[in-house]
């Protein structure tokens, strides 16, 4: 495993993190927590050392999951989850219709106390608004996420998909170390501001579905993914798009092939090869997956590799929004 400092401090977390996420939610029903164990126990001895959760995922059911293996390696892992999305009541399905955005203060301290209850820590090492709440002033969010720096309850401030401008107000009133957002071969928005911007304020950027959520690992069978599959509802999986997506998939396998590596390795190492403030989080439950992923970090693409890459993409364009209309109401740019 390769490491890079975390933000402006000396810690160093491993070049690629574990995204936890579909372990317990938003990726049907194939859910294997014997499995689920055995690979963040494996990250652990693969040299991860950095696990990506939030409270909705599986509506604390992931962070539990995760808690089995935490509470005998609390030392090596550096944990970061997220609040903000809540169902009424706190019932249903997580990432069913009637989600929403809560980021009061008041919510916050009701949501970090949950956390730690069910991560089994005595603090967060980050802790992330999971999208900004268009109701609550950017200042009362932040100023309720540093009290709970000052409390002793998270270490370290992140948040995920906001613009460039609520990054710089958020990190004026208390510094952010770490932004969360979407970054793959199938959405590059962020290459606009954010990253650069990400960059100037020494702030970690954790690209999420670093794969496109499965799409650019070549290996995604649509026709397997169940009906309550959250990626059935995305218009990149249906469709003209899918049709680009999958072919997309397969020129890029022909490159990996001639390096010697997979189209999922050559996905992560192509997001990691942008920027060297980046931290991925490749999502998978499933410890075939997790080590081949973990060679990615040893993928170097050069030049030339890299403008293959572009006039591959050039050839493949319409890749579909990333989002339905449901999902992008949470988000500033589609
Ligand atoms: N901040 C946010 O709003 C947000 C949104 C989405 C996700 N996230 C975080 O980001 C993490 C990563 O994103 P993601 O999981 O949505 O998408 P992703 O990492 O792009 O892709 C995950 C999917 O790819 C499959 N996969 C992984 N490695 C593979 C390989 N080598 N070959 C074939 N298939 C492979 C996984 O399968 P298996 O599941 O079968 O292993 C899973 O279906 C999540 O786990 C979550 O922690 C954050």
């Amino acid at each position: 495993m390769k490491y890079t400092k975390f933000a402006n401090t000396n810690i160093e977390l491993s070049k690629i993190g574990l995204g936890c996420m579909g372990m317990s939610a938003a990726y049907g029903e194939d859910k294997d927590d014997k499995e689920s164990i055995a690979t963040l126990e494996r990250s652990i001895e693969l040299g991860i050392n950095f696990w990506d959760t939030a409270d909705i995922y599986g509506k604390g059911v992931n962070e539990e999951l995760i808690s089995q293996v935490l509470k005998n390696n609390r030392d090596k892992i550096f944990i970061a989850t997220k609040f903000g999305f809540r169902m009424p009541n706190d019932t249903g399905n997580s990432f069913s219709g009637d989600i929403y955005i809560d980021c009061s203060p008041k919510h916050i301290k009701e949501a970090v106390e949950k956390s730690l209850k069910r991560l089994k820590v005595d603090v967060i090492d980050l802790y992330y608004a999971h999208r900004i709440d268009p109701n609550i002033p950017l200042e009362d969010t932040i100023g309720a996420m540093s009290e709970l720096v000052k409390e002793g309850k998270i270490k370290y401030l992140g948040l995920s998909e906001c613009t460039a401008d609520e990054l710089k107000k958020a990190h004026d009133i208390h510094p952010i170390s770490a932004l969360q957002s979407e970054y793959s071969l199938l959405y590059r928005e962020v290459e606009k501001e954010i990253l650069p911007l990400t960059k100037k304020l020494e702030i970690t950027f954790v690209p999420f579905a670093p794969l496109g959520r499965g799409l650019m690992s070549n290996k995604l069978d649509i026709s397997s993914l169940s009906n309550n599959d959250f990626r059935k509802n995305l218009p990149r999986y249906k469709g003209e798009y899918l049709e680009n997506n999958m072919k997309l998939s397969q020129a890029l396998e022909e490159l990996a092939i001639n390096k010697n590596a997979t189209t999922a390795q050559l996905a992560i190492a192509w997001v990691i090869a942008q920027s060297d403030n980046i931290i991925p989080i490749p999502g998978t439950k499933k410890r075939k997956y997790l080590e081949s992923n973990v060679g990615s970090v040893n993928l170097n693409l050069d030049s030339s590799d890299l403008e293959k890459i572009e006039d591959i993409l050039k050839m493949y364009p319409n890749v579909g929004p990333r989002y339905s209309a449901r999902e992008n109401k949470f988000v500033k740019k589609s």
